[in-house]
């Protein structure tokens, strides 16, 4: 905990000082103001974040629902009669008929040619990743090629590879922008063996620090033998994933981190020729077309059917294909605008803050600029002789002027690992009695470093008060003591 007169926060916001605040970040920022319809669509679909004088900030956590989504799937499902899908009675066909409609939507959304590409509908981005792990043909001499950046649902498929003995490689990210090293990586895209089977896993942009990698690197690994998994979950919110130019042979989404609701519906995107490749580790009632249990044997139904385990989520389906025409109907091209401008000055501001010996109040985790990244700003804070404040305490007391942080290692180890200077020699002894070690015994092996940093993630609605009152915040802890 923190030392001093208060745990409090003394934040105080004054509209004249905004106001000159906000003139100052539109000259350097003029883009923002052709993002002004994002501000009116605030305050009439999004009105309850300030009526309840919230400031959000946790846009790779979740986006937020528009009224209007919510308004429009009730009435979809209090004028239909809805039954579970895949069977011949009207019930049953109607509801067939908004699941495949969504379907096709989803392709279109993202430009990907149906002959292309397939959708296969997930309960989340974890979900649509573990069909890749799991069915993906590895086996000796195969390889998985990783970024130390990646999420830990990108990062357990090195389990099924593993077990399989296939070899797994981490590609590093190298300080301070905590972007993947170009040689290492090189070097090991060109190791992939003909004829094997070789994926290479790496996100679109970092939940971590924002960092953006680029998506050149699908047709470089390809023309050299791999196939291809892109994470967009963090990336797909506020940047053109168009896939008509760009053709990774498999892409996860959480559809809530789009645009908030529903959860439970995520998807795959796989390209059919990669799909082929795939092979399914069991089967379940939804993927085939005939079973038999004194014959011992079934058939799998060919395509996007055979990796949809039971029923889908079928009744939220449809809320997909209304979150996606909304965001259309604002655009993706606005949002990202907006994104990158209030990135920018956030950044620009956190990096500014010092205490008053000069040293800086902030130490941030990815890029310093905005470009090749998106809307995560990940930051410690720091007293005036370098100690660190926990993020966790940090959030709480954001908690209590309102503003939602997140405070953790966000599922993504190796990014933290990089950046927070923890070694291989420091963790090892964490994981020589795994059984036994409980999160207390790991604080203790780690002695006086922390175990995450504090994110604030900008999205669809942020307005430039939100980031403001952040930094607002983030000044309270200017000359203070931490503990
Ligand atoms: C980059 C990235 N990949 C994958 C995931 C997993 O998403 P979900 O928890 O919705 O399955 C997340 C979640 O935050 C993420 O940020």
């Amino acid at each position: 905990m923190f030392t001093g007169t208060s745990t409090q926060t003394d934040l105080q916001v004054r509209p004249d000082q905004m106001g000159l605040a906000f003139q100052a970040f539109r000259r350097t920022y003029p883009a923002f103001d052709s993002t002004q319809k994002l501000d009116e669509l605030r305050l009439a679909e999004y009105s309850r974040l300030d009526q309840q004088e919230h400031v959000y900030l946790d846009y790779t956590g979740g986006a937020l629902y528009a009224e209007s989504q919510l308004r429009e799937h009730l009435a979809l499902l209090n004028d239909g009669i809805f039954g579970n899908p895949h069977s011949k009675n009207l019930t049953s066909m109607a509801m067939t008929h908004l699941v495949e409609q969504t379907r096709e939507y989803i392709l279109r959304y993202f430009n990907a040619s149906p002959d292309e590409y397939t959708v296969i509908f997930t309960p989340n981005a974890t979900g649509a990743l573990k069909l890749v792990g799991e069915s993906y043909p590895f086996g000796p001499g195969d390889q998985y090629l990783l970024t130390f950046d990646n999420h830990n649902s990108v990062n357990g498929i090195r389990e099924f590879a593993r077990g399989k003995g296939a070899r797994v490689t981490y590609v590093p990210v190298l300080l301070p922008d905590l972007r993947a090293d170009p040689d290492f990586l090189a070097q090991s895209l060109a190791t992939a063996r003909p004829g094997r089977n070789n994926l290479f896993a790496y996100p679109a942009q970092s939940n971590f620090t924002g960092v953006q990698h680029p998506l050149e690197w699908i047709a470089e690994a390809q023309s050299k033998g791999w196939d291809v998994l892109l994470d967009a979950a963090a990336f797909a919110p506020s940047n053109r994933l168009d896939l008509s130019r760009w053709h990774p042979d498999f892409v996860d989404i959480s559809f809530y981190k789009i645009f908030g609701y529903p959860t439970g519906t995520g998807c795959l995107l796989a390209r059919k020729t990669a799909l082929q490749k795939l092979k399914r580790p069991w089967y379940s009632g939804g993927t085939l077309t005939f079973s038999s249990v004194v014959a011992f044997d079934h058939y799998l139904t060919p395509g996007s059917a055979s990796f949809e385990d039971g029923t889908v989520n079928y009744l939220s389906i449809p809320a997909v294909e209304i979150g996606l025409r909304w965001i259309e109907s604002i655009g993706i091209d606005m949002i990202h605008t907006r994104v990158m401008c209030l990135t920018g000055w956030l950044i620009d501001q956190l990096l500014a803050l010092r205490h008053s010996n000069g040293r800086p109040l902030i130490r941030l985790y990815g890029p310093a600029n905005i470009q090749a990244r998106g809307g995560t700003v990940q930051v410690n804070f720091f007293d005036p002789d370098g100690r660190l404040f926990d993020c966790n305490d940090v959030e709480r007391l954001a908690n209590e002027e309102r503003i939602s942080l997140r405070a953790g290692c966000h599922c993504n180890p190796g990014a933290r690992e990089v950046a927070l200077g923890f070694t291989e020699e420091t963790l090892a002894p964490c994981f020589r009695a795994k059984d036994r070690l409980t999160f207390e015994q790991f604080l203790h092996v780690i002695d006086g470093k922390t175990t995450g940093a504090l994110r604030a993630s900008i999205g669809l609605v942020t307005s430039f008060a939100d980031v403001y009152k952040y930094v607002q915040f983030a000044r309270t802890f200017i000359d203070r003591n931490a503990g």
